[in-house]
């Protein structure tokens, strides 16, 4: 007997999103985070400027909506945390819901806090310009005091350690609070928050001189790019990162609204919001570019960087050379980075207590708060010396491999054993946008084929050569150990026993 197929099992008190535009901004909040500051305009700069926007605006509406409508509408029809709802469609498969939360809250979230928490660090040093006239030298050797490599782990970095501290303090605090007065809350405050930091940013950005500069490398479309098969896989991959799907977050988040919600329309609004979000973002980081650009005389190649450089040398550098109120800039621009971080954060530690509420029915307080304490102590490695090595290896291991593997498998579930058309069917009955027989198309064969074209093209790059010239037992500690680590925890939780009766608290 599927015990969890057993009413008694699932709450029968499931706590609730208050508002509608609650739950809306709580999900643009998983999806808006450090990915659309930083990545996307880099991505969109390194794979052809505006030519790129051809992929990702197709993977956006092929790969990217469909998927969510998928996990949103499952979260909502089987009211229930990734394991819940996937144990609901099939008990054989509970661990792939267990996995997928696992690895992004043991995975994602440890290092990703830690990158929030340099921002923090960040935020307060725009206040002095304490980065001085050479940033890279400030970032890597005066901040990061970078060892040579991931084996040097090196010591602690105190002031690291102590803005992760307040990070996960944020992260336990709106968790512990709950549904409506924690996550819906926060989210109505740093939701708008952002948006209006972000704009006067770019309104401000834009009317630099050089500004038109950076933006026409920006946007300037170079169609060759797009011969690339690489450009295609970078634009699949951002859209899965960005829209927080396949970590378990939707599904989480759509258990908690009412019976009557529009999934198909509120999915689309969602990823579109996400996407224009970055858009703006990068208008505003290659206006700076532009200006740092002019104000040089380099050509724009010579100033940008990738990811982390982009944010923590290049930007305050720019900042520092800004003509009037670079402090103010300085706090503005790491602002929205700490508030987009902190909402995609609290989305993973929420994902996960959810699940485990579900199933074992231990009230929200404390599940909030030992995972709280886990995912602090088990950030701490990130905070070391050699922690930003480790850092880049398991985000390119978790999101090369590890989403899209999840994404691959969850597809199958859904799609082929539990068979698309009956999502699709139970959407339309209530929702006003109806979803055709081409979504059943894209959730069967397409979403699914991408991802498997993505992952064996990943995994061929990885074995001609280990990533970034790390040691390879770097890669197989991350790439194979802890993919089978996590794999066997998850089974483990799989194969305990639902709790069948015990208060819910929300
Ligand atoms: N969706 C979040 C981001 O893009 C995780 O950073």
């Amino acid at each position: 007997m599927n015990i969890i197929m057993e009413k008694e099992v699932l709450p029968h008190h499931r706590p609730q999103w208050k508002t509608h535009i609650g739950f809306l901004l709580a999900a643009i909040g998983s999806a808006i985070g450090l990915g659309n500051i930083w990545r996307f305009p880099y991505l969109c700069y390194k794979n052809g400027g505006g030519a790129f926007l051809i992929p990702y605006v197709l993977a956006l509406v092929i790969v990217g909506i469909p998927f969510m409508i998928l996990e949103i509408g499952l979260g909502h029809k089987m009211r229930g945390s990734a394991p819940a709802s996937f144990a609901r469609v099939n008990s054989r498969w509970e661990w792939l819901g267990w996995w997928q939360i696992i690895f992004v809250m043991f995975g994602v979230v440890l290092y990703y806090s830690v990158i929030i928490a340099w921002c923090f660090n960040y935020l307060f040093f725009s206040f002095g310009l304490e980065w001085g006239a050479d940033p890279n030298n400030f970032f890597f050797n005066n901040f990061l005091m970078i060892s040579t490599g991931p084996f040097e782990v090196g010591n602690v970095r105190s002031p690291v350690l102590f803005s992760l501290g307040v990070v996960w303090f944020l992260n336990w605090l709106i968790v512990f609070r709950g549904v409506e007065k924690g996550l819906e809350r926060a989210n109505k405050l740093f939701m708008p928050l952002l948006f209006v930091l972000i704009l006067i940013l770019v309104g401000c950005s834009i009317n630099l001189p050089g500004a038109s500069q950076g933006l026409s490398v920006y946007l300037k479309p170079d169609f060759e790019r797009l011969k690339d098969i690489r450009v295609w896989i970078d634009a699949v991959a951002q859209i899965f990162f960005t829209l927080s799907i396949g970590f378990g977050i939707m599904i989480a988040y759509a258990s908690y609204l009412p019976r009557k919600s529009q999934i198909v329309k509120d999915s689309i609004t969602i990823s579109v919001a996400n996407s224009c979000f970055s858009l703006i973002a990068g208008l505003g980081v290659f206006s700076v570019l532009g200006y740092m650009a002019n104000k040089l005389s380099l050509p724009i190649d010579q100033v940008v960087d990738k990811s982390i450089g982009l944010a923590f040398v290049v930007f305050p550098k720019a900042i520092g050379m800004l003509p009037a109120f670079p402090k103010i800039f300085g706090v503005l621009f790491f602002s929205c980075l700490v508030i987009a971080g902190v909402s995609s954060s609290v989305s993973i530690l929420e994902a996960f207590t959810s699940g485990i509420i579900d199933k074992f029915h231990y009230p929200r307080k404390i599940v909030a708060s030992v995972l709280a304490v886990t995912g602090f102590v088990g950030s701490i490695m990130f905070t070391t010396q050699g922690g930003l090595f480790w850092i880049d290896i398991v985000d390119h291991f978790l999101t090369q491999y590890g989403l899209v593997l999840g994404g691959i498998l969850e597809c199958i579930l859904i799609a082929w054993i539990y068979k698309a058309y009956k999502l699709r069917e139970y959407l339309n009955k209530f929702c006003m946008l109806k979803l055709s027989s081409l979504w059943d198309c894209a959730v069967k064969f397409v979403i699914p084929a991408v991802l498997v074209v993505i992952f064996i093209n990943s995994l061929i790059k990885e074995l001609a050569s280990p990533y970034e010239g790390y040691p390879w037992l770097a890669i197989v500690l991350i790439g194979r150990d802890w993919v089978i680590f996590t794999l066997f925890f998850a089974m483990i939780v799989a194969a305990r026993r639902w709790k069948r009766h015990g208060k819910i608290d929300d």
